[in-house]
């Protein structure tokens, strides 16, 4: 090998730690140490690395097939797939598309909703992230850096307000208020309802910071949806598939979406997404107006398939909860003592804690950077960072992390916030 490396420096990097293997919430390094990966490869190992059924799954199914192109023939793992994914979305969501990645499921998600009602508008929310093609960065405004240099990007995109309280000092229903008003505003004066085919969300935003939407304000976007008949989108890319302590962050809203978006944790790291709605709205899809080579592939059904039975398995999800229990009552206990933890949010272990200049709420991104750095130097502990100010550090282990586990996340981060005081 030559001294410089022949890989795109265009991937930003967490660590440079070079991993061989993985096992649980557990990475193992080149040089024989061992990490705690709090970041689930943003998400994505949701039964743990390398869970045993998901690799025989894999395993098996690679001695029976590894390419059977949705178009040329049908392999016998996709309606099950799409069978087992109408038994866990919430009712109405009963026909699935496959595709390969959460960008190109919602890109898919925009065509769809396009084709079914003929208008061409979308509504998105400040501090969303959907995507790096150029029709989800065109939906993605939670950092700058996305689409820096990429403009110009597709039109026919606004963005309304997304309701962050306690960053803005107000209370959660001034918060509501002020984001519904505006949604309301972008309707009369952007983007008539006629216009406009679908607003699309991410119940929990993700890469925005951990924040979740209050209930108020979803179902007022909801209906909004319903009245407009605007098709209301929900991307489920991060928050879904028992993150946030329900299948689907949906799930603790009550509400029914038109389209869901799912990805990453859907098949325990094996690269498969799905577009989910009713027939009805699928059956408006003009055959062979979308498709792709990979989509469906039979790899990723088994790897899906036997990731959806371990977090539908007995308890798997009760783990979830009481994980997310520990890790919120640990961090809470840590803001009485240093005011430098702003707020402690989020669902399940889909938990944000942000770091702000203490006594206020300046966002201190560069003190999160330090403490990701002596977390993993000391504590041994991969967390990663989120938020527009990259001053929010969240917690996203796999979702079969150990009690013992989830104390030594919390004790790093203790140790990193003391070390990092000025
Ligand atoms: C909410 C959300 N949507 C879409 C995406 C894009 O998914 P992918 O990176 O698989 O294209 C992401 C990725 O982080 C995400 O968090």
């Amino acid at each position: 090998m030559g001294s410089r490396s022949h890989l795109a420096p265009v991937w930003s990097k967490v660590t440079d730690i070079e991993v061989v293997s993985g096992s649980g919430a557990v990475v193992y390094a080149k040089d024989g140490s061992e990490y705690l990966d709090f970041t689930s490869g943003i998400a994505v190992a949701s039964t743990g690395h390398c869970h045993p059924k998901v690799v025989q799954a894999i395993k098996d199914q690679a001695d029976r097939f590894i390419h059977a192109q949705v178009n040329c023939y049908q392999h016998d793992l996709l309606e099950p797939l799409a069978e087992r994914l109408d038994g866990i979305t919430p009712n109405g969501i009963d026909t699935f598309f496959f595709a390969n990645s959460g960008a190109e499921a919602t890109e898919g998600a925009v065509k769809l909703a396009r084709q079914y009602t003929k208008k061409p508008n979308i509504i998105v929310f400040q501090g969303s992230f959907h995507g790096r093609t150029a029709q989800t960065m065109a939906m993605t405004t939670s950092k700058t850096s996305y689409r820096a240099g990429h403009m110009p990007l597709p039109s026919g995109v606004f963005v309304s307000m997304f309701p962050d309280y306690a960053a803005a000092g107000e209370t959660e229903q001034e918060a509501v208020d002020k984001a519904l008003a505006y949604l309301d505003y972008l309707l009369a004066a952007q983007t008539a309802p006629s216009e406009t085919a679908a607003m699309v969300i991410e119940p929990v935003q993700g890469e925005g910071g951990y924040l979740p939407a209050p209930k108020a304000f979803l179902e007022g976007v909801a209906k909004r949806c319903k009245d407009n008949e605007i098709l209301f989108v929900v991307d489920e890319v991060q928050a879904g598939f028992g993150r946030t302590g329900r299948m689907f962050a949906i799930d603790h809203y009550g509400l029914t979406p038109d389209i869901m978006i799912m990805a990453k944790g859907i098949a325990s790291g094996f690269p498969i997404s799905a577009i989910g709605s009713s027939q009805e709205i699928m059956s408006k899809w003009p055959v062979g107006s979308h498709g792709g080579t990979y989509g469906g592939n039979p790899i990723g059904c088994a790897a899906a398939l036997a990731t959806i039975d371990v977090l539908t398995s007995d308890g798997f999800l009760e783990n979830v909860n009481a994980r997310g229990e520990q890790l919120r009552s640990g961090l809470q206990e840590l803001k009485m003592q240093d005011p430098s933890i702003g707020d402690v949010r989020g669902l399940g272990v889909m938990i944000g804690s942000t770091i702000v200049r203490p006594g206020g709420r300046v966002p201190d991104g560069a003190r999160v950077s330090r403490m990701l750095a002596h977390a993993r130097d000391h504590g041994k502990v991969i967390f990663m960072n989120a938020g527009t100010w990259g001053h929010v550090l969240r917690w996203m282990p796999p979702l079969v992390v150990s009690e013992a586990q989830m104390g030594q996340g919390l004790a790093a981060f203790e140790a990193a916030l003391k070390a990092t005081a000025e």
